[in-house]
């Protein structure tokens, strides 16, 4: 706003930066693939060393767009695994607090900070906890995060209730969730042996811990939005025939983690052309959900 008696000049410029300052932090894609090379190495556009493929370059970019965070915000990472989601989160000034089970990724979160870490980045805290009992105060979160990861936890409706427990009144909480509208009997068949023990719920053989379950409207209502009493603000899908039906779960899935540049072309060109025109199921759903306020 330019006041009276400031030069319109420097009125004009002080808006502008004002006007910068309140904007929303935005990932694009090739913003997330600069990212990842600069954390992870030139290897990264050949051959991924975390999760990062194509979902991810479409989860980034929309988990980030609908957190409607600013530099200095606070987030958790519920699950982060070895993602370099939080450190391109603290490259943007934001502060984020990594919740994960696994001993050794949050080593590996720790080192990758003390290797990467810039000056004028936001904090990054890894932390070794159990999502189903985060040894977190109430309401301290504005913002949260759970990129890919709730699938993988079997007791999930403790996790939906930690979620709304630490999150703020008016907070947001944006998770990605694998979808279903009917029952799935078969996940990565001839591809990986997952064992279907449970409606939509399989176990890898072979892999200690290797859960991973689908969810369908209903479920994400139980076991999420209700426990964290929440709306539901917005969503979007991805993942459909071509993505998923012809590419994922397939045998090309063996291609999945190579040449990363082609997963941004998948991710900006026939993913929005998929959640436009292809009415088939998603295979995941991306959630932006903001706790009531009492
Ligand atoms: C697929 S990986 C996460 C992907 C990551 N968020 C990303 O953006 O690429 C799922 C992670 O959830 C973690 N996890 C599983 N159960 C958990 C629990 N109860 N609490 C916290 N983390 C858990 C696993 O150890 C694993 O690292």
């Amino acid at each position: 706003m330019i006041h009276s008696g400031t030069s319109p000049v420097r009125g004009f410029a002080q808006a502008i930066v004002s006007s910068k300052q309140q904007r929303h932090i935005r990932l694009s894609g090739l913003r997330c693939i600069a990212n990842e090379v600069a954390l992870n190495g030139w290897r990264m556009l050949w051959y991924t060393v975390n999760d990062f493929s194509l979902w991810r370059l479409i989860e980034y970019p929309w988990a980030t767009r609908a957190l409607q965070l600013k530099p200095g915000d606070w987030v958790l990472d519920i699950g982060s695994g070895t993602s370099t989601y939080p450190h391109m989160l603290a490259r943007e000034g934001v502060h984020v607090v990594v919740v994960e089970l696994d001993r050794q990724r949050v080593f590996w979160q720790q080192r990758k900070r003390q290797a990467t870490a810039r000056a004028g980045d936001g904090q990054l805290w890894p932390l070794v906890a159990d999502a189903t009992q985060l040894p977190i105060r109430d309401a301290v979160f504005p913002r949260i995060s759970a990129i890919s990861s709730l699938e993988h936890i079997p007791q999930d409706e403790l996790v939906g209730r930690e979620i709304g427990r630490v999150l703020t009144p008016g907070g947001i909480a944006v998770l990605t969730l694998p979808y279903t509208t009917q029952e799935r009997t078969a996940f990565f068949a001839d591809i990986k042996p997952f064992r279907r023990v449970a409606p939509n719920t399989f176990v890898q053989e072979g892999k200690a811990g290797s859960f991973f379950r689908f969810y369908t409207w209903a479920d994400i209502y139980r076991v999420y939005l209700e426990p964290a009493q929440a709306t539901l603000t917005a969503w979007c899908g991805f993942g459909r025939r071509v993505l998923n039906g012809m590419y994922h779960e397939t045998k090309r899935n063996r291609y999945w983690r190579r040449f990363i540049l082609k997963d941004w072309l998948l991710a900006t060109v026939v993913h929005p052309l998929e959640e436009r025109f292809d009415p088939s199921d998603p295979l995941y759903v991306m959630l932006a959900l903001v706790k009531r306020h009492p």
